[in-house]
């Protein structure tokens, strides 16, 4: 296990965890939910939000995974040996399971789209009837499923890394070719200023826990990725600078997929406020409608596809890496498991928007409800454990070293850390979650 591959390059660690935290939370939820509260005044307290909470759970979370240089529960075991700690482990890696059912559905769904809008065939497309249907989505998913396990088969420098290398910057070049013709479209100037334009009467207590909830969703915390990802950082990684350019590229890309978006909904009169059908079903109408329709409708998929991928893998290897270092598994073994895995919950996912819709846990069709659960009670309660951890229990010689790089670099931002840690985050987390009960 000390043999343990890391990321080669720095470059390749950023690549890979911006890969994982640029996700469909980026390109429909955050900017409609921007548009929503506020805008520039949503984005500011967004901004804000990340600054005192996602990174330093970023932090943290790297900090953990990277002085064990573990998998999510074996780490703890590791820097809290003899403790219940790697409970919170096995919590994270429960989280990680349950949203990879559903995320490989979805991911499934955008290589359909991608594949459709390639073949010029968008125009009369069902969206409803197709995510109901009992086969068409199940191969779309198996499809997904056997592109993430053949990147995880090539390992972490080979696998993740390369892959990542290669998707985030076509990512980057698609979604800038999308903004520039945005500025192009007759929507633009209204787009933007329900983007940008602060309106601070819709700021309420609510818009501040969005922001929050946000902020740690969109940076993949609370779900064993950034252990997982922090303990294949390579020694002279600096840990803070990682997190700050990660969640820097992270909220930069967000913001970039609002500028795509709403210019185009605002020139075809299309409410941005509608959830994942303004994804799947009005943008791509509109994208047709546009000069260059097809090959934009093509880009825009595509955009979304990669993104899906690399949130897909990073989620993947947090069972995998377990499987391999917990239970001794070949990567081989544990890729195939963890497939077969997400495999059957993905069935289960995809049949409950059709033929298993009769079937509901607590109002909620399994999909919505692995959502639910995961998103509102579990990660509130992994995010509010670690930081518990990291900024009371945690030995505090094993965070300097870790952030000091092994006291070569500036550790300034322990103090901050330890207290946003100890008090702040806390706090902030568990107002999310009774927020999340319908409490607050
Ligand atoms: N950060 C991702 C997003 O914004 C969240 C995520 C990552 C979800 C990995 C699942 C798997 O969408």
């Amino acid at each position: 296990m000390e043999n343990r591959s890391t990321f080669a390059t720095r470059m390749g660690g950023i690549a890979a965890a911006v890969g994982s935290a640029v996700g469909f939370g980026n390109i429909w939820r955050f900017p409609y939910i921007t548009g929503q509260d506020g805008g520039a005044a949503f984005l500011l307290i967004y901004v804000f939000s990340v600054l005192l909470l996602g990174i330093p759970l970023m932090v943290s979370e790297f900090v953990i995974g990277r002085s064990a240089h573990s998998n999510i529960v074996t780490s703890f075991k590791k820097v809290a040996p003899g403790t219940k700690w790697h409970w919170v482990g096995i919590l994270s890696l429960l989280v990680a399971i349950l949203i990879l059912g559903f995320y490989v559905v979805l991911s499934g769904w955008t290589l359909r789209y991608t594949y459709l809008a390639a073949i010029n065939s968008m125009e009369g497309d069902d969206f409803g009837a197709f995510v109901s249907s009992p086969i068409e989505p199940l191969l779309w998913t198996i499809a997904a499923i056997v592109i993430n396990a053949g990147i995880l088969l090539g390992g972490v420098q080979k696998g993740i890394e390369r892959a990542s290398n290669i998707m985030m910057p076509v990512l980057a070049v698609i979604l800038l070719l999308l903004v520039i013709n945005s500025c192009f479209q007759p929507g633009f100037s209204e787009g933007m200023s329900y983007l940008f334009v602060p309106d601070w009467s819709k700021v309420t207590g609510q818009v501040w826990i969005d922001a929050l909830g946000q902020a740690f969703f969109s940076l993949s915390c609370a779900m064993g990725i950034l252990i997982a990802y922090g303990s294949y950082l390579g020694d002279n990684t600096k840990v803070g600078k990682t997190a700050c350019t990660v969640a820097g590229l992270d909220t930069i890309i967000a913001i970039m997929a609002g500028i795509v978006i709403f210019p185009a909904c605002f020139s075809f009169g299309i409410e941005p406020e509608q959830g994942s059908s303004l994804v799947f079903v009005t943008l791509p109408r509109v994208f047709l409608q546009m000069p260059g329709g097809y090959i934009l409708g093509v880009l825009f998929f595509l955009l979304i596809t990669l993104a899906g991928i690399t949130s897909c893998m990073s989620i993947f290897e947090v069972p995998v890496s377990y499987l391999q270092e917990e239970w001794k598994m070949s990567r081989k073994t544990a890729v195939l498991c963890s497939s077969i895995w997400a495999l059957g919950l993905g069935v289960v996912c995809s049949l409950s928007l059709g033929l298993l819709g009769d079937v509901t846990l607590w109002g909620d069709n399994i999909f919505d409800f692995l959502d639910h659960l995961t998103s509102r009670y579990m990660m509130p309660i992994c995010a509010l454990l670690i930081s518990l951890f990291v900024g009371w229990w945690l030995d505090k010689e094993i965070i300097q070293d870790t952030i000091t790089n092994w006291q070569n670099d500036s550790g300034w931002y322990l103090r901050p850390l330890l207290w946003i840690m100890r008090v702040f985050a806390p706090i902030c987390i568990f107002i999310i979650f009774l927020s999340g009960l319908g409490l607050i």
